[in-house]
């Protein structure tokens, strides 16, 4: 079977990607061979291409965190799983290895989709829902009636938390560029300008500051972050977007983000704060892992195949045109994801 991937070489501008062929061999033991109909453009390409993601994969790989397809073919075992025939609609998170139109996965990695779910507009709930409910749901703990604050509410993680954050009847505050506030505003969010003092106008909305912050920027806002929060408050970080583009290793921006939450958790001052990584247990407890991601993402696309929650498809490019998807990604002029179709 003949697979077409998207190749980065080395890091570079968005044109740097290659297109190349190869067999694939058929699936053995344990795997699926996956059919791509969707994969997702992630903030972690944009990282990885700049050399500015921790765990990236040594050069070149195939890019490509999270897919949407259909099972082609299964090796022995696999086909054992009532869950998982031939034809059946599946999603998987890879973190790398997406950006193809055919791959070989581990079938007990993969997650059925409910009948009737639109490809592309499940494809952007993949990583992006399963993060966005673990930060509400099972990081933050955050109730009915509470106050919270996105930070960049127009992105595909943002886009998701405020959907549900709101259909569980959380007030959301969610910081963007002006030119995506409509946008926000129809989410069911109030907006803030990101360039604006946010402490402030958060305080001016919620004086008596508000029961969890997600933020994903990190750098020197984290201390506002941290005062946004009334007493019993959660701050969960979940990316160091500010410091992206720093020269040298990525790793000391984390690790100076870790050190300050470790202080600030350390200090009598009722609140909480934690760094949340998707991956965590994936390596060392897989069949847990599993289940949680099963469970996390079924809800998810439940509440997408109900209409309770709607998909920000930002844009759909041809595999082959991986480049240009990335510059649009790039380009801050979106609202939610891109997404590549092969
Ligand atoms: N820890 C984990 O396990 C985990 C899992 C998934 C994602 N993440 C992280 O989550 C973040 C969001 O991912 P995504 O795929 O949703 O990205 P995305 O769709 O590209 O959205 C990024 C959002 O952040 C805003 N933004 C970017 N840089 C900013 C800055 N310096 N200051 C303020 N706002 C900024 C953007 O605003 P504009 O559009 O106005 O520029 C946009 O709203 C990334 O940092 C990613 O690494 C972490």
């Amino acid at each position: 079977m003949r697979a077409t991937e998207i190749v980065l070489p080395g890091v570079g501008e968005p044109d740097v990607l290659q297109v190349r062929v190869r067999d694939l061999p058929a699936p053995t033991a344990g795997q699926a061979l996956v059919r791509v109909e969707a994969s997702g453009v992630s903030f972690a390409e944009q990282q990885m291409r700049r050399d500015g993601y921790l765990g990236r994969p040594a050069f070149p790989f195939v890019p490509g965190h999270d897919l949407v397809g259909v099972v082609e073919a299964l090796g022995a075992e696999a086909s054992a799983d009532d869950r998982l025939q031939v034809g059946r609609q599946v999603a998987a998170l890879t973190r790398t290895g997406a950006w193809a139109d055919r791959v070989l996965l581990d079938a007990a990695d993969l997650v059925p989709l409910p009948d009737g779910v639109e490809p592309a507009e499940a494809e952007t709930l993949v990583a992006d829902g399963v993060t966005a409910w673990r930060l509400l749901h099972r990081a933050a703990k955050v109730r009915r009636g509470q106050v919270i604050v996105v930070l960049g509410a127009n992105g595909g993680v943002g886009s998701t938390l405020v959907q549900l954050a709101r259909h569980a009847g959380i007030q959301v505050i969610g910081t963007a560029s002006a030119r995506h506030h409509d946008a926000v505003r129809r989410l069911g969010a109030v907006p803030i300008d990101h360039r604006d003092d946010v402490l402030a106008k958060v305080l001016e909305l919620a004086p008596e500051g508000v029961a969890a912050v997600f933020d994903h920027v990190g750098g020197p806002g984290i201390v506002d972050s941290w005062r946004m929060l009334a007493r019993g408050g959660s701050l969960v970080c979940y990316g160091t977007a500010a410091t992206s583009d720093a020269p040298g290793d990525p790793r000391l921006p984390v690790l100076r983000l870790l050190a300050r939450l470790t202080v600030w958790n350390l200090l009598p001052n009722g609140r909480l704060a934690m760094f949340f990584d998707l991956w965590a247990g994936k390596g060392r407890r897989p069949e847990r892992y599993r289940a949680e991601l099963r469970e996390d993402l079924g809800q998810v696309f439940a509440m997408l195949a109900k209409g309770e929650i709607t998909a920000q498809v930002a844009a759909t490019f041809p595999l082959a045109e991986a480049a240009d998807a990335l510059r649009h990604a790039e380009s801050g002029d979106i609202t939610g994801k891109v997404v590549l179709v092969p």
